[in-house]
């Protein structure tokens, strides 16, 4: 499998996870008002699987590699794109983030600032992944040699294999840190 093979099929879990945001998003435009617990599933969704899992894999080890070949000026200008797509969709997670906190504490404004998040994070998954997809990750395996694909590939499975302990490490001491 050529080491875009998972990062491809992460990308079909994220959509479905987009898809679900937006039938949410529609909810919320209709009913006026939002179900938080809801947000919350959705933030570490893309806080945990989609950012530090996916992109994680894409940044530090894909992108790491590619930037040591001498890619194309249309490749090295899309990779520099994706890079400031993935700071601008943690950005609006933040922010997501921070309006369903005012929310639940009574603000009822909030909730216009918590549909323009989400708003622009719905539309801006499909459009990054379809760029990676479409016009990025396959021609940019040439730049590789079979034995630098296979070693990638490796070095992804080890980096999911130490996810869920960063995840639950991360858990245990934001607990912590709310004790103290
Ligand atoms: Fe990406
Ligand atoms: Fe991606």
């Amino acid at each position: 499998m050529m080491p875009v093979g998972p990062l491809m099929k992460e990308h079909r879990l994220i959509e479905r996870m987009i898809g679900v945001m937006a039938g949410s998003l529609e909810e919320i435009r209709k009913e006026g008002k939002a179900d938080p617990c809801f947000i919350d599933t959705a933030v570490d969704f893309i806080r945990t699987y989609a950012d530090r899992c996916h992109h994680g894999k894409e940044e530090e080890i894909l992108f790491r590699e590619l930037a040591k070949k001498k890619l194309s000026q249309e490749h090295r200008r899309i990779m520099n794109e994706l890079i400031e797509e993935h700071k601008m969709g943690r950005n609006n997670v933040k922010k997501l983030k921070a309006a369903k906190e005012s929310y639940v504490r009574g603000e009822e404004a909030a909730l216009k600032d918590i549909i323009s998040n989400m708003e622009i994070l719905t539309q801006f998954y499909p459009r990054h992944i379809e760029k990676e997809d479409k016009h990025f990750f396959l021609p940019c395996m040439d730049y590789l040699t079979p034995k630098e694909r296979d070693k990638m590939l490796e070095e992804m499975g080890e980096f999911d294999k130490g996810m869920i302990h960063e995840k639950y490490t991360q858990v245990v001491e934001s607990i912590g840190r709310e004790e103290a």
